[in-house]
Order: structure tokens, then C-alpha cells, then sequence
């Protein structure tokens, strides 16, 4: 088969199309041969060296795809070859075939195309265990989302609307401002201009839940946006690693911070998290309550031109590269 690989860490021009051997599914593995997967912010740090895969896993950028089953590994049921299914991946989504642990795939959704399928389940993953699993997201309750145009803010912006929560976000622009309006945000902070903890306290008494991209940069401003009994579910460290926690505030508010990352997780916590999107999120995808939202599609060649776009941050929603 072929594959983007990284044969040396660099700029988006690092990754090289090159013919790589088949992947053999191992005990309790699907192998899925790929129609599209889409670009995740790791990637651009995975390609540039930062990032690499777990222990075990495929050293292909792709942390998701969607397919159809070309093979079942010793020890598998419930799939048969030919279904169109979507994964959760540790990586290798940007290849012509890939091995997943059979509790990592779902079907496509009812009404969603097999190439769009591959927006769904990075962020409908992360954002299910994170803001509901983990932080308990309730009806009434205030989600904060930063970055609301991006392939997670998208997707957490409907979810926490179709359960009926109010959802703020911030982005950089009013373009993105007003994508994230129609996709349901009940407000739209500009944090170029405004000060989303003020915002978030006037328009709300405070964020009941969080979901962060930003780690130490927003630290302390995220904990004075939380109200009492308040939140802050950490995914991304885009503005550094290492902060100052005021622990007296969050004493006061009885506030709790969590921090993690999908990708590193044991499989058997990836399994409960996707058998939980199985269970809750597909029939709100199925009944068109939320949605993939899909920037553009490329052929994967064109990954490294899609790797500069995400870079960039123009798009909103998902990069997709088809095979
Ligand atoms: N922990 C996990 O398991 C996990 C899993 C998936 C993703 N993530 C993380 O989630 C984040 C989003 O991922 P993605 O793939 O959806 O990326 P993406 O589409 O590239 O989005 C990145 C976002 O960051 C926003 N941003 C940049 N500076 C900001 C600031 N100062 N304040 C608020 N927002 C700011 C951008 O908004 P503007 O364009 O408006 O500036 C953009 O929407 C990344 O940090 C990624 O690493 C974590």
C-alpha cells in the first residue's frame, strides 16, 4: 500500500507519499482499507517531531478514518468485510490500509456520506469523554468553548446544545464568531478583542464546564470564569505547558481541573468511550441534531497543502484527505 510518511521531522513538505508495507491485523483487529481521514492538530506537531506515536501503534500520521472492512484479525465479531465503518486511531489514518482494535470502530452513521464520516470520531471522542464523561455537562448548565471554529469546538458546540446546555465560545475573527452562531453558540466572544472572562460572567454568572485548547496561557483566566461548583477539562496546550494555579480561587468555587489525551489512553478506556458515542452521540448524528463540519477535502497527496491550511487556521470545522 501507500502512505504519507515522516522520514524526517520538519514543515508541512516532510510528509512523503511512499509505498509502505501492509499492515497485518493482530488478535482482536480490523483491517480497514481507508476512503478519508482528516487532519488533527497533532498531526502538525507529529510531523514536526514533536509528537510521537504510543508504544505499539502505526508511525503514520492519521488519528482517524473512515473505510471498509477488508479483513477480520484472529478473535473478532460483530464486523463483517465490506462494512463501512469510521475509527478511532492511535495513528496510520493517512494510508491505503490500517489495523484497529476492533472497539475502535463504529458505522458510519445513518445519512452521513462514507468520506465525511472521517470528521466524526476524533471529535466526537474527545469531546463526549471530556465534557461528559469527565465533567458532567448537565442540561441548563454554560459550556465555554475556546476555539469554537475548530474540529473540536465545532462538534462540542452541538453536543452541548442538542443536550440542552448554553454554549459561549471564543475565536479570532467574526467570520468564525458567526459559524459558531449558526452552529447553535448562544454567545461569541472575539478574544483578539474582548475579554472572554468578563463576558462569560456577565452573560452567565460564570462557565458551570470549560473545554480548553490553550493550558497556561488561559489558566488563571479560565479559573475565574468558572462559577461555583465549576469545571475546566484541559485538551490542548497551545499556549504552553506550565502555569500558576490560584488554589484558593478554586477552594472557594469548589472547581476541579482535569487534563488529558485520547490518543495515549489503554484501549480498553478508548473502547468505553467509543461504545459510549455508539450509545449516545449516533443517534443524535443519525437524527440530524449534530453534524460533521467539513472545511474542504483533499486527495491525500495534498496533505502537506493541507497540513499549511490547518496551520493557518483558516478553516472551520474538519480538513479531510481522501485515498
Ligand atoms: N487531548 C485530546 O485528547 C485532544 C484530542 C483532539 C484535539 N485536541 C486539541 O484540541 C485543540 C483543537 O484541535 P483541532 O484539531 O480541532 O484543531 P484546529 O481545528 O486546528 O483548531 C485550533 C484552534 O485554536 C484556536 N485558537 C488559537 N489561539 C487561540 C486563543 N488565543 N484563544 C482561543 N482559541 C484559540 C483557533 O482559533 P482561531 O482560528 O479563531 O484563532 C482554532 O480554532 C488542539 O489544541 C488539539 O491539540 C486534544
Amino acid at each position: 500500500m501507500h502512505a504519507i510518511t515522516i522520514p524526517e521531522p520538519g514543515g508541512p513538505d516532510a510528509l512523503v507519499w511512499a509505498e509502505v508495507p501492509d499492515p497485518v491485523p493482530a488478535e482482536g483487529e480490523v483491517l480497514v482499507e481507508v476512503a478519508a481521514t482528516a487532519v488533527n492538530r497533532a498531526d502538525l506537531l507529529q510531523r514536526q517531531g514533536f509528537y510521537d506515536p504510543p508504544p505499539g501503534a502505526s508511525p503514520y500520521p492519521g488519528l482517524e478514518c473512515s473505510g471498509r472492512v477488508a479483513a477480520l484479525g484472529p478473535g473478532v465479531s460483530g464486523w463483517s468485510v465490506g462494512d463501512e465503518v469510521c475509527a478511532l486511531l492511535a495513528g496510520g489514518g493517512y494510508a491505503g490500509k490500517v489495523a484497529v482494535p476492533a472497539g475502535q470502530l463504529l458505522p458510519v452513521p445513518k445519512g452521513v456520506g462514507l468520506v465525511e464520516a472521517a470528521a466524526l470520531p476524533e471529535v466526537v471522542c474527545t469531546v463526549w469523554s471530556n465534557v461528559f464523561m469527565i465533567a458532567h455537562l448537565r442540561p441548563g448548565e454554560t459550556l465555554l468553548v475556546h476555539g469554537g471554529s475548530s474540529g473540536i469546538g465545532t462538534m462540542a458546540i452541538q453536543l452541548a446544545k442538542a443536550v440542552g446546555a448554553k454554549v459561549a465560545v471564543t475565536a479570532g475573527s467574526e467570520d468564525k464568531l458567526a459559524k459558531c452562531r449558526e452552529l447553535g453558540a448562544d454567545l461569541g466572544i472575539n478574544y483578539r478583542e474582548q475579554d472572554f472572562t468578563a463576558e462569560v460572567r456577565k452573560a452567565f454568572g460564570g462557565a458551570d464546564v470549560i473545554l480548553d485548547i490553550m493550558g497556561a496561557k488561559y489558566l488563571g483566566r479560565n479559573v475565574e470564569a468558572l462559577a461555583v461548583n465549576g469545571r475546566l477539562a484541559v485538551i490542548g496546550l497551545q499556549g504552553g505547558v506550565k502555569g500558576e494555579l490560584d488554589l484558593g480561587r478554586m477552594l472557594a468555587k469548589r472547581a476541579a481541573i482535569t487534563a488529558t489525551s485520547l490518543r495515549g489512553r489503554p484501549l480498553e478506556e478508548k473502547a468505553a468511550i467509543v461504545a459510549a458515542v455508539r450509545e449516545h452521540v449516533w443517534p443524535l448524528v443519525e437524527s440530524g441534531a449534530v453534524r460533521p463540519v467539513v472545511d474542504r477535502t483533499l486527495p491525500v497527496r495534498e496533505a502537506p497543502e493541507a497540513h499549511r491550511l490547518v496551520e493557518a487556521s483558516t478553516h472551520v470545522g474538519k480538513v479531510l484527505l481522501t485515498l
